[in-house]
């Protein structure tokens, strides 16, 4: 059996400490070990961008990571967006409502490139959501929907904001 290494990491609040083996990709060890199964594997080696995590707040690709670089960080996947059952993450519920999404299998990683995304950029252009989400296939929606999604989501936090203040 191969060498066992201890690592520590934070994933949507919570720590958890495991065994693994060196090899493990960080994807496998997010659906297999965790059970954290809302990140969606495609392609296996970095062009898909179903995979997109949260890595100290940079979206990444898990699946071209290490479960054993997490070592000692904080992580989000697409579990930590809705603040419960009934009520989602305002970017959530702009792809429900403007059907930014067909079979849902691209969409958590579209969701977990675009939260820091509209962090950045809470008023993107067209083309700078086109340009945020080139990284991220999807096989469905042709892309314009998800567009669409991306400037209701920012109108969205902005209210968010504004009613807050
Ligand atoms: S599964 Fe990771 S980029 Fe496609
Ligand atoms: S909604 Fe099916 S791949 Fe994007």
């Amino acid at each position: 059996m191969s060498e066992l290494h201890p690592i520590k990491v934070i994933i949507n609040g919570n720590t958890y400490e495991r065994q693994v083996e060196a090899r493990l990709l960080l994807s496998d060890f997010l659906r297999h070990e965790l059970g954290l199964s809302g990140t969606h594997v495609g392609c296996e080696h970095g062009v898909c961008g179903a995979c997109t995590i949260l890595f100290d707040g940079a979206a990444v690709r898990s699946c071209i990571m290490f479960a054993v670089q997490a070592d000692g960080h904080e992580l989000a996947t697409v579990e930590s967006l809705a603040k419960n059952q009934n009520e989602l993450h305002p970017l959530q519920q702009a792809f429900h409502e403007a059907h930014g999404l067909q079979c849902g299998f691209c969409t958590p990683g579209f969701l977990m490139t675009l939260v820091p995304f509209l962090q950045e950029n809470p008023s993107p252009t067209e083309a700078e959501i086109r340009e945020a989400i080139s990284g991220n296939l999807c096989r469905c929606t042709g892309y314009q929907h998800i567009v669409d999604a991306v400037k209701l989501a920012a109108e969205k936090m902005k209210s968010t904001v504004v009613s807050s203040q």
